[in-house]
């Protein structure tokens, strides 16, 4: 197997994501060092789930390298209309393109789409599940407004069941030192368990709050998320949990003078439009950053014969994943592929625990 796929950030050390940082802050000093880096070489940008920021910032970054790009962002202008399968359009694009970036609203797509691309292949979101780079547009930018990863008192709000962007986020700064985390959501859309297995494993304190008001303030950073309308089962249910967090000017004036606002984009109503001018918000300069921190990562890809990603041992299973969110339940090819965690056994697409 290609050990160059990015499909979670928890496959590379602690040292791999700091050489992704220190690439992506060179880059932003000197763009024009890197214009011809990427001369010849193609990206696919297969987005079958809407997407602004991740599909541009992937393709201008590609430009921006020296490189061109090709793809789809919306499946049914391609022969997925037709019923194409994941595996035959994969592997037809992996002979076009030299680097793959993929979102799809299936949990575990970008690992299975890794079993059949002969090109590294780099996971844009799957489902409700992970989204990597979005974390690597957070880090780079923490790693530049707050000087360091670790020792830092973060709060993620808003939608922690469904937001891929927060189990990203969680998993990887759990592996710094000393993190500790306030998880502010309604119960219905508290953090995935095996979220919290994972804040249990890295020994990180954490609290579970209700109210945003209340956990504000001694935060050293702020991560808003948009309640995930397209994940809930009914229309009903999204109205429920809709605008019950909302940052605004008097939330915030409880907050502390150096703590920054983080959001993923794009944004609802959860922070209100009067905040934007605050030195504290950096969700707009967030979205440049990921564009470096992508620069980054393409060239590591492409250019770094040493930096090899090598994912978690997984083998075959009996029986199929039951999460009816996960990949295997529609592409029917798919091997029954786990791994073990705590004694359980753990679906190696989606993640859930195998039944
Ligand atoms: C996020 C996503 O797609 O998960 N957006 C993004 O990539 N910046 C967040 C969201 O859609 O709420």
């Amino acid at each position: 197997m290609l050990n160059k796929n990015l499909i979670d950030l928890e496959d590379l050390s602690t040292a791999q994501i700091d050489k992704l940082i220190r690439k992506a802050k060179k880059i932003k000093q000197s763009p024009a060092d890197y214009r011809h880096t990427c001369d010849g070489k193609i990206l696919a940008t297969l987005f079958y789930e809407p997407s602004t920021r991740t599909q541009m910032s992937f393709q201008t970054a590609m430009l921006k390298l020296g490189g061109r790009t090709i793809g789809f962002d919306n499946p049914m202008n391609s022969s997925v209309s037709k019923g194409e399968s994941l595996k035959d359009t994969i592997t037809i694009v992996s002979g076009y393109a030299d680097v793959i970036a993929i979102r799809h609203p299936i949990e575990g797509t970008a690992k299975a789409s890794s079993l059949y691309a002969d090109v590294p292949l780099i996971n844009c979101g799957d489902g409700g599940h992970l989204h990597p780079t979005q974390t690597l547009t957070d880090i780079v930018t923490l790693s530049c407004e707050k000087g360091r990863l670790d020792n830092l008192k973060i709060g993620v709000c808003g939608d922690l069941l469904n937001g891929r962007t927060v189990h990203s986020l969680i998993k990887t700064l759990a592996k710094y030192e000393n993190n500790s985390f306030v998880l502010i959501s309604t119960p219905e859309l508290s953090v995935p368990l095996y979220i919290i297995d994972i804040l249990e494993k890295n020994h990180c304190k954490y609290e579970v709050s209700h109210s945003l008001a209340d956990a504000i303030s001694d935060l050293d950073m702020l991560y808003m998320t948009r309640i995930q309308r397209e994940r809930f089962k009914s229309e009903e249910e999204y109205q429920s949990q809709k605008d019950v967090f909302v940052l605004d000017k008097q939330k915030l004036s409880a907050a502390r003078d150096d703590m920054i606002i983080l959001h993923p984009l794009p944004r609802v109503n959860e922070i209100t439009v009067d905040i934007d001018d605050d030195p504290r918000a950096l969700y707009f300069k967030q979205a440049l950053y990921g564009m470096y921190g992508r620069m980054a990562l393409i060239l590591m890809l492409l250019q770094d014969e040493d930096f090899l990603i090598y994912p978690r041992e997984s083998t075959l299973c009996p029986t199929r994943c039951s999460n009816p969110k996960c990949i295997t339940q529609t592409e029917s090819y798919l091997p029954n592929l786990s791994y073990e965690k705590l004694g359980m056994t753990m679906c190696e697409y989606c993640d859930k625990r195998c039944q």
